[in-house]
């Protein structure tokens, strides 16, 4: 599903990978674990395609919907929680006014290969737009909020109304409703407040998707992954197992946070 191999990375002039390969396979969920400043945000960068390897191949399965949940929740304004939520899912979105378009338009008079041509941009974007579950868009982002203790009366409150904390949770929400094929968690509970964490954990262990977690919450990796990529120096190992198979076989007690 993603497959990077020999990829070499430096910033400046420390080296971050040397010739690191890694395989995710679908449904599968990985822990991703190494020292602070190992490379581990790197990688999801990587992935996602905001930063770029020195050389080495990134592979991804096409259509493939990546979600991706940082710290860094970004600025929030001007929309209502549920329209916050909705709006995340932007490529769906954007597939649901087109699909509308193109109904419009076939109802005028064209050529045949006009025609043909147009039908045939239907039928991918209404597949792209089944895919990325975009007729039950809205009722999922309204199931989602409510699971993590935004229910109705709160839908149309404004985000910034929220404080920080429920802030993050219109953040989940908004990675969750995505309907993602992977799951790109970066240190995803550090500023969850405990309930908030649980909500979380279940609606991973719900996920049916591919998820790779990096965390050094080891309630989370524990109930989680059932492979380990560890990041050390440059190089990546991998241990296939639960995370604590990974500790029993690296011989790791903790890394230094
Ligand atoms: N844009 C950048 N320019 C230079 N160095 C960077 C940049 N981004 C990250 N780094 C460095 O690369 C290393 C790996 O960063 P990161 O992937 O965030 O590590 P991790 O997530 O494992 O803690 C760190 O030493 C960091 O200082
Ligand atoms: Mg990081």
């Amino acid at each position: 599903m993603i497959h990077l191999s020999n990829i070499n990375k430096q910033h400046g002039a420390q080296i971050l990978f040397q010739n690191a390969s890694l395989q995710i396979l679908p449904g599968s969920r990985s822990g991703l674990v190494g020292p602070n400043g190992a490379g581990k945000s790197t990688i999801f960068r990587l992935i996602t395609g905001e930063e770029v390897a020195d050389s080495g191949e990134i592979i991804c399965a096409k259509k493939t919907v990546i979600g991706y949940f940082s710290q860094d929740v970004g600025e929030m304004s001007g929309r209502s929680a549920l329209a916050e939520v909705v709006a995340a899912s932007k490529i769906t979105v954007e597939l649901g006014d087109q699909i509308q378009q193109m109904e419009a338009a076939m109802c005028e008079p064209m050529d045949d290969d006009a025609l043909a041509a147009l039908l045939e941009r239907y039928g991918n974007a209404q597949e792209e737009f089944e895919h990325r579950g975009g007729y039950d868009l809205e009722s999922r982002a309204q199931a989602v909020l409510t699971g993590l203790g935004i229910g109705p009366d709160e839908y149309e409150r404004p985000v910034e109304a929220f404080s920080g904390g429920w802030k993050m949770r219109i953040a989940l929400a908004r990675i969750l409703t995505l309907n993602p094929d992977v799951l790109l968690l970066d240190e995803p509970t550090n500023h969850l407040d405990i309930q908030s964490r649980e909500i979380l954990l279940e609606a991973l262990q719900r996920f049916t998707g591919t998820v790779i977690l990096v965390s050094h919450d080891r309630h989370f990796l524990r109930a989680i992954v059932n492979r380990v990529f560890e990041i050390d120096h440059g190089e990546m190992r991998v241990y296939e197992g639960n995370y604590d198979d990974y500790l029993a076989k690296s011989g790791r007690q903790t890394w230094a946070v």
